[in-house]
């Protein structure tokens, strides 16, 4: 039985090779595919992501536009890493079809309560779409069944030395998401980074005639060329193959929270790996930090790149 998911994205080119997974796998029923501020501006995020599913052949999956900024500081874009349009500076045949008029709030409320079976929700962007469903709409949490999240770090950020770029984009929607309560993953940089295809393997896939694989290629290659190298990550992609292949991460379950203060740590997820014991003592020098959640250590980075490239290539 595929899991039902709703993936949560701010297209950019490692949105879109997680599209263009979780749209050709059969493992997966895509439901619906949310929108928020992130990598680019929104009103660039919603026809990046119609453009992708549409190569994809997959119009058929409502596209929702949410968030177009953070809970409380105005919205940072990445176009150094993801190109001026977000999609590596590729230029793909518009889809014909808009987006859904509903906003992804609303959305993801009446999806997630009417759903026959309970959602996995995939969030590859910014939380604050997520963070506002929980907040406002706390009984969807019935019918979630877990949050597989790409975001945060137990160690080092990209953004900034402390934060991950999702987290610290919107790290007060964060800080809610991770104490939700809700069974949910963090797949972080430990392993985000580690997924990875080469220049052949990306040619490949370009050269293939398939429209999922041959525009996964040749995203690929826009980051291989744009920043000179040989290889590059599947990023988010790597998340959603963790919800079809769930036994190729190595993961453990600790308090965190994140971190809304500090000049240098604002953004940052604060993983609690000490042992219980001493996390309860009495006379903390923190709060409790409450909910535990799964934390992804380590990664099978070869199975999860030939998943990406089987799946895509079908
Ligand atoms: O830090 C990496 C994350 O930030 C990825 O989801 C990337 O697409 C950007 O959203
Ligand atoms: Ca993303």
């Amino acid at each position: 039985m595929p899991t039902d998911v709703i993936l949560d994205v701010d297209t950019g080119v490692d949105d879109a090779l997680a599209l263009l997974l979780a749209a050709t796998s059969e493992e997966l029923n895509l439901l619906a595919v949310t929108c928020v501020h992130g990598n680019v501006t929104l009103d660039q995020v919603v026809p990046n992501t119609l453009n992708v599913l549409a190569a994809a052949g997959r119009d058929d999956v409502p596209v929702v536009p949410g968030a177009d900024r953070p809970l409380k500081e105005p919205p940072r874009h990445a176009r150094g890493v993801h190109g001026s349009n977000g999609l590596g500076g590729l230029e793909l045949a518009p889809s014909a079809r808009a987006p859904e008029s509903e906003h992804a709030v609303a959305y993801l409320r009446r999806r997630i309560l009417e759903a026959e079976r309970p959602v996995t929700l995939v969030p590859l962007a910014p939380l604050t779409n997520i963070a506002a469903l929980l907040t406002d709409h706390p009984e969807v949490r019935a019918n979630i069944e877990r949050i597989a999240f790409m975001g945060g770090a137990i160690g080092s950020g990209n953004a900034s030395a402390a934060a991950e770029f999702n987290v610290r984009q919107d790290p007060e929607a964060a800080d809610i998401v991770v104490q939700s309560g809700l069974p949910t993953l963090m797949y972080g940089l430990e392993v985000f980074g580690q997924v990875r295809l080469t220049r052949a393997e990306a040619e490949t896939l370009a050269g293939s005639g398939n429209g999922a694989a041959t525009l996964a290629g040749r995203l690929l290659l826009s980051r291989m060329d744009a920043f000179n190298r040989d290889a590059s990550g599947l990023g988010d992609a790597g998340c959603v193959a963790s919800v079809i292949d769930p036994g190729a991460l190595e993961t453990a379950t600790h308090p965190v929270r994140v971190e809304l203060d500090g000049t240098w740590t604002r953004g940052e997820t604060v993983v609690d790996q000490r042992p219980a014991a001493t996390a309860s003592r009495e006379e903390p020098w923190q709060p409790p930090m409450n909910a535990s959640i799964e934390v992804a250590t380590d990664v099978e980075a070869a199975r999860y790149a030939r998943l990406f490239i089987d799946t895509v290539s079908r």
